[in-house]
């Protein structure tokens, strides 16, 4: 855009020129004067990421109705949003990856030629923010300053948006520190796709059923349009942290991964620390945040990080990870006092909720919390008894909360050296045929595990629920490339650090989902997956038994600690069995997986696979 449109957009650009006198960087200064004209907002607001900002931000909301505000006796300094019921989740139909090259992006990732992109783009996004301000925020992702940190500047029409960056990245006047005059920082572009015309009153939740989130990995650009919620909206997470970084990561010879990361001491007091790829929704904030079972004694596990891992090797031939965010924007439904109680424990303040249900004294309610109210507020505003056969929260409703808040951080949760990585772990939600944990033999059997893990849809992304896909690494809507270049790397990173002399951390396959005939979780789950931990750490310091199955390394009923559990040696062998018929319908689906990805697969994947089929027929 060189010619200037109207009016507003004169004093917009106007604005945008006459940034803080904090702001030092041109560069950043054109850009956002050119999409201010481009999207012609009202004014401009400079985020300075202050305590006083945000609560003037969420007092405007509570104004708009956009928030509410929680009792202050019950649960201080919190608000409550209800979305639009069309905009709750992440849009992976709507995602794209503009390459310059179709293949670059893969068969995998929704891919439009970029000129054509940034047409459709320029269509949309003119005059969008008409009627509403433009803010400008600053973030770094990872600690501020670190050498494995990235700078990203997202503008947004969204004052939702801005305060919840402010809890799940490092955002703020600090950040300009450190961008200097001319530093290097990701330009995201947001907009609910809502302008007003003058006059036009609100609506509580603005957004646009015509919906983009749109990357170019060469540019290392976002711009995101139509949607205000979780991972379409907060830039930093899944498409900087995930989808762009993961470009850098291949480019670069390090991994953006979709993985928690957590440390584990054992009664000895020896820690080591293990980073786990599982799916939306399956469990990463609560493994994270796991708590022993009281038998346990001795055990404990610490958070680095619950959602998105940075990892790198050093030069030791060790890998050491960093989380990149700040904050959690976790799933509420089934977080409770009893699965999850140090997620509970980081929850009593300072939280933003989403599409969770309002209680009678002015609290929040989700299923799985505790017990039920007799009556409360649906995440949409009706009333809701026990029994009316409607849920009282979205499933995708979601907490945003600071990670200093939870009780178990882990005390190298902010340091930019990061934490060595111990071990691997990869698991999906699948209701049979995946036994509840084997150890890989070596690299390559670990990464096929991971490149076929398959795990049931869930409520964190649009669509069909509860269908068995393929979900690489955990990381099909998030890689940012081509998935068979993207396993490639994994393979190569292995060749690289076996040749420099290390050793490689082991991987684990697990499956906490696994069901009864009667539909129900054969594994309790949650902190009795601390015996599951506790076996794999035995495996790591040369000791824990096992023994050979088809998928890898299983522990026998004997080598896990059952104390304080009921469970018996026969729902063990149930859950950890290798059945033969389903295994050879699972390696076939693996065999056509393989195949919907095209070539050139790597080839050590292939022979995986042949070995398996081998060893099964
Ligand atoms: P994203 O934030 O979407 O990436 O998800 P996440 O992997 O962090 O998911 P989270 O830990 O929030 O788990 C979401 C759901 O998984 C909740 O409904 C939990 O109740 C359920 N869950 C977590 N751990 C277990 C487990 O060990 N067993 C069972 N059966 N369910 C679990
Ligand atoms: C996920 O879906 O994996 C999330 C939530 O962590 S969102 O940020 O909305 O992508
Ligand atoms: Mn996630």
């Amino acid at each position: 855009m060189d010619t200037m449109g109207t009016q507003q957009s004169e004093e917009a650009l106007k604005h945008a020129l006459s940034a803080p006198e904090w702001v030092e960087h041109e560069g950043l200064k054109q850009w956002v004067a050119e999409i201010a004209r481009l999207t012609e907002p009202d004014a401009i607001h400079w985020c300075d990421g202050s305590a006083e900002e945000a609560s003037r931000l969420c007092e405007q909301m509570e104004a708009a109705g956009t928030l509410r505000r929680l009792n202050p006796e019950k649960r201080p300094n919190s608000w409550l949003a209800w979305s639009d019921p069309d905009d709750v989740a992440r849009v992976e139909d709507r995602t794209f990856i503009c390459s310059e090259r179709r293949d670059d992006a893969g068969p995998t990732n929704n891919w439009v030629a970029p000129d054509e992109m940034r047409a459709t783009l320029s269509g949309l996004f003119q005059g969008c923010m008409r009627g509403r301000t433009m803010y400008v925020v600053p973030f770094s992702m990872g600690p501020l300053g670190s050498p494995i940190a990235h700078i990203g500047v997202e503008v947004t029409d969204s004052p939702y948006v801005v305060v919840n960056m402010r809890l799940m990245t490092r955002m703020g006047r600090a950040v300009y520190g450190v961008l200097g005059k001319d530093g290097f920082f990701v330009p995201c572009v947001h907009s609910v796709g809502k302008p007003l015309a003058a006059g036009e009153p609100d609506v509580s939740w603005p957004c646009n059923p015509t919906k983009y989130i749109v990357h170019y990995p060469e540019s290392r650009e976002i711009w995101s349009f139509g949607s205000g919620y979780g991972g379409n909206a907060l830039l930093g997470k899944k498409c900087l942290a995930l989808r762009i970084a993961s470009t850098m990561g291949r480019d670069e010879g390090w991994l953006a991964e979709h993985m928690l990361i957590l440390g584990v001491t054992s009664p000895e007091g020896k820690k080591k620390h293990v980073a786990a790829a599982f799916p939306s929704a399956c469990g990463k904030t609560n493994f994270a945040m796991l708590i022993p079972p009281p038998a346990m004694k001795g055990w404990s596990v610490t958070t680095i990080g619950d959602d998105i891992a940075w990892i790198k090797p050093g030069a030791d031939g060790r890998l050491y990870a960093i989380n990149p965010e700040a904050g959690y924007f976790g799933v509420a439904p089934g977080t409770g006092y009893e699965t999850n109680p140090n997620c509970m424990a980081a929850l009593s303040e300072n939280v933003i909720f989403t599409n969770v249900a309002l209680t009678d004294d002015g609290d929040v309610w989700w299923e799985g919390m505790g017990p039920e109210p007799d009556h409360c507020i649906d995440w949409q505003g009706n009333d809701w008894t026990p029994g009316c056969g409607r849920k009282a929260a979205h499933p995708n409703a979601r907490f945003t909360v600071a990670a200093s808040q939870n009780p178990a951080i882990d005390p190298a949760w902010d340091d930019p050296a990061g934490v060595a990585i111990d071990a691997f772990v990869f698991g999906g939600r699948r209701s049979d045929t995946v036994p509840l944990v084997t150890e890989a033999r070596d690299w390559e059997e670990g990464v096929y595990m991971a490149a076929t893990m398959g795990s049931q849809t869930t409520a964190a992304a649009a669509g069909a629920q509860g269908i068995v896909r393929r979900d690489p690494f955990a990381m099909l809507p998030f890689c940012g490339y081509d998935m068979k270049q993207y396993f490639g790397h994994w393979l190569d990173l292995g060749r690289r650090l076996a040749d420099s002399g290390a050793a490689l951390p082991p991987i684990y396959c697990v499956n906490w989902f696994q069901k009864g005939d009667d539909g129900r979780f054969l594994w309790p789950g949650f902190g009795e997956n601390m015996r599951v931990l506790g076996w794999m750490f035995r495996r790591m310091e040369g000791q824990g038994g096992g023994r050979g199955s088809l998928f890898g390394i299983v522990p026998d009923y004997a080598d896990l600690t059952w104390d304080g559990l009921d469970f018996s040696p026969e729902d063990f062998a149930r859950i950890t069995r290798i059945d033969a018929d389903a295994w050879r319908q699972e390696l076939d689906s693996h065999a056509q997986w393989f195949r919907q990805l095209g070539s050139p697969l790597p080839q050590a994947l292939l022979n995986v696979h042949g070995r398996l089929e081998a060893e099964l027929a």
